[in-house]
């Protein structure tokens, strides 16, 4: 896709389209004023009939307007004007977009950044990106199409560049994610890393069973076992800083495919375990972008990547692993396979000098109970690291809300009766906490912030801005937590 500036005007450009905004109260933004004059205050009389909506994310299409010399003008709602900020600025230029891609377009321009900042400018253009790319990857009639070259009016080309590094990693991530399990399994998966760590400048080990196992991962290991594909750990590193500079720490839940193991799930509750490898896919995505970007920082990324499935050598319910930092699990469901995958990918985590962890995973449906389907949960045990992670998702408009994780009420839940800790809770309650529990067992003092995406990572539905499927959430979030790092 190419993305450059434009500083012509709306009524003079030509393209398959162009886009422009009005708010939820019906105010036309500075270019729809100009394209209501031209056609002889046609806007503002489709608002008035309440033909065009101003609420986020609604497009109205009008085809061959009159004194405009693109082929039609695609009017999207921008919502409450008080409440703009980068979240709908995302949202409403990826709903443009995604309308327009249902036929293929050549060239589409916004002039939608009359007012914006260079921050919402940047979201823009990543919605765009993210908006016009579906999930029907094996169709030979495609739902959407990409579009091929989109002008942004009046922006700063670095701005543009940012916005397409953000909208090509979040495209990689949900690309990943939509891939189905026969194609990304975890070597192929570690292929992909591979590939793209090449291609973008970044640091590379990949781990093989052999090393895993010299390596003592035995819970990443117990998990894998029951699966004829081996088991991969991927280590990404971006040195951006100076060598004694702190380092950030991103790790990722990648179990390519959930089938629960022998406490085996349902066909319904399997249909999207494909998406299960997300919470890597987020963090391969962000490192993408972060090498991109050049952030003067270092970051390193983990991914533990396995397959959950039945097999004559799966781990079973009673088994007793010892981790790789030497604590003891009790098994008691090994459908709670990430918490055991992360535990060791953790432990390597503090191993190369994490000074601050986040990680992400589709942990639990829990969490999906809790706070649907949108909104992730958010678990840690240093609140001014949860409060700086917090914030970054807020200010990019990635919905996350904190679960309390209370000693007195919640240590108690995973104790086991013949080992350290044991692999679920008391029955269902606090589901989502309880396995934050049992994570917290493995970053000692580290400062930690667990995001739960099970809900957020993969939507069944589509919305009005993007296709069913990955959504690549929280890569934005990612990228602003690291753009904050040091600073
Ligand atoms: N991958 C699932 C969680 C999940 C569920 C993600 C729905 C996305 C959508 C996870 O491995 C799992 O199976 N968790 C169990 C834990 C339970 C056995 C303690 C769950 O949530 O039921
Ligand atoms: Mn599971
Ligand atoms: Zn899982």
């Amino acid at each position: 896709m190419i993305i450059s500036p434009t500083d012509l005007e709306v009524t003079d450009l030509e393209a398959d389209a162009i886009v422009v905004g009005v708010d939820a109260q019906g105010t036309l933004t500075k270019e729809a004023q100009e394209v209501d004059v031209a056609t002889g205050g046609m806007l503002a009389r489709l608002v008035t009939q309440e033909e065009i909506s101003g609420k986020l994310g609604k497009v109205t299409v009008i085809l061959s307007p009159p004194g405009v010399k693109a082929g039609q003008v695609a009017v999207v709602g921008l919502g409450e004007s008080r409440q703009f900020g980068r979240g709908q600025a995302f949202r409403a230029a990826a709903a443009a977009a995604k309308r327009l891609a249902e036929r293929p377009r050549r060239r589409v321009a916004f002039f939608l950044g009359d007012g914006w900042t260079e921050q919402q400018v940047e979201s823009g253009v990543c919605g765009a990106m993210v908006g016009c790319q579906g999930q029907d990857l094996y169709r030979s009639e495609k739902n959407l199409h990409a579009i091929e070259e989109i002008l942004w009016d009046d922006a700063y080309e670095a701005v543009l560049t940012s916005g397409q590094i953000l909208g090509e990693s979040i495209n990689l991530t949900r690309q990943l994610v939509n891939e189905p399990p026969s194609r990304i399994y975890p070597e192929s998966f570690a292929a992909e890393a591979e590939k793209f760590a090449e291609e973008s400048g970044l640091e590379i080990e990949v781990w093989d069973e052999q090393r895993l196992e010299d390596e003592r991962c035995n819970a990443l290991l117990a998990v894998a076992r029951g699966s004829a594909r081996p088991p991969r750990l991927v280590i990404l590193s971006h040195m951006g800083g100076d060598p004694g500079d702190p380092i950030l720490s991103l790790v990722g839940k990648g179990v390519t495919f959930d089938s629960g193991g022998l406490s085996v799930k349902t066909t319904d509750s399997m249909k999207t375990m494909k998406c299960d490898m997300a919470g890597a896919a987020t963090v391969f995505g962000a490192m993408q972008a972060i090498v991109r970007l050049e952030l003067p920082i270092n970051v390193i990324g983990l991914a533990g990547l396995v397959e959950n499935m039945v097999g004559g050598d799966s781990y079973k319910v009673g088994d007793v692993i010892s981790a790789r930092n030497g604590k003891t699990i009790e098994v008691l469901n090994t459908d709670a396979e990430g918490r055991l995958v992360l535990a060791d990918v953790l432990d390597l985590a503090i191993e190369r000098r994490a000074e601050k962890i986040i990680d992400l995973a589709t942990l639990t449906g829990a969490c999906m109970i809790a706070l649907g389907t949108d909104v992730a949960g958010l678990m840690t045990n240093d609140q001014a690291w949860c409060d700086a992670v917090r914030a970054a998702a807020d200010d990019c408009g990635e919905g996350v809300w904190q679960l309390p994780m209370f000693p007195d009420y919640y240590d108690e839940l995973i104790h086991s009766k013949v080992a350290d800790i044991k692999n679920v809770g008391e029955g269902r309650w606090a589901g989502a906490i309880t396995a934050a529990k049992f994570l917290e067992q493995f970053v000692g003092k580290t400062p930690w912030t667990h995001i739960d995406v099970a809900g957020p990572a993969f939507l069944e539905n589509p919305k009005p801005w993007l296709d069913a499927g990955g959504t690549g959430m929280f890569v934005r979030t990612l990228v602003e937590v690291a753009r904050r790092w040091n600073a």
